[in-house]
């Protein structure tokens, strides 16, 4: 992780913010940022169904700090089946979001960076493709696409023109269809290394 960070910190540089992995210390400064930032009605959202109850995937909850050290932007990765694929074998992906930066600190490229930063750690990590909910004008930079998602369903109210993935191995998705499922692992369980 921390040669991802080096990277995308260097692509940024001279920068007034840092990224960093997310710690339990960090937990109440994001969400009173998400809430300020996303309203109340964050919690209502088809997302959201998915991440409830789940721990992020391992690596995959950054956020940037000012320099200071407070928390000025989020994202966190959450594992999911993105469907089934032609065998009918569960398709392993992630969901993206939310990302989230201070209204204080964008347009400084905080959120560019988180983003390249949980694209370049899911590749390392040897995740197959990343979905998302979200402004497709914002995401195409980043290569996300509603093409991939044609034939897969939010579990609630979607506009199908928001639902954009990113394969990080090529067709990864190819032929994926059906309903988006929660995978991670659960709030309150140990990790699996532990848990044997
Ligand atoms: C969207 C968000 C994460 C962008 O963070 P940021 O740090 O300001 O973004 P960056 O500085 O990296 O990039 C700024 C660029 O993105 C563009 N941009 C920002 N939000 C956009 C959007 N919703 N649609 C299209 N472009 C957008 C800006 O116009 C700017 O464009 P430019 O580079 O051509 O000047 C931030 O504005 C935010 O938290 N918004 C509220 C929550 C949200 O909408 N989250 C995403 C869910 S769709």
């Amino acid at each position: 992780m921390a040669a991802v960070l080096d990277s995308v910190r260097a692509f940024f540089a001279p920068s007034t913010f840092t990224l960093d992995l997310e710690n339990a210390g960090d937990v109440v400064a994001r969400e009173n940022l998400l809430d300020r930032v996303m309203g109340a009605n964050r919690r209502k959202k088809s997302s959201e169904k998915l991440r409830r109850g789940r721990v992020p995937a391992e690596g995959l909850a950054l956020v940037a700090r000012d320099r200071a050290g407070h928390v000025i932007g989020t994202v966190r990765l959450w594992n999911i089946e993105a469907g089934v694929d032609r065998e009918t074998r569960p398709v392993d992906a992630l969901l993206l979001g939310p990302l989230a930066v201070d209204c204080a600190h964008e347009g400084k490229g905080v959120g560019s960076a988180l983003m390249r930063a949980a694209i370049l750690e899911a590749k390392k990590r040897g995740h197959g493709a990343i979905l998302l909910v979200g402004d497709a004008p914002y995401y195409e930079r980043f290569g996300f696409f509603a093409e991939k998602t044609r034939h897969l369903v939010m579990p609630g109210p979607l506009q199908r023109n928001r639902f954009l993935a990113l394969e990080l191995k090529d067709g990864w998705l190819d032929g994926a269809a059906g309903m988006i499922v929660a995978s991670g692992r659960k709030l309150g369980q140990p990790p699996v290394a532990m848990a044997a």
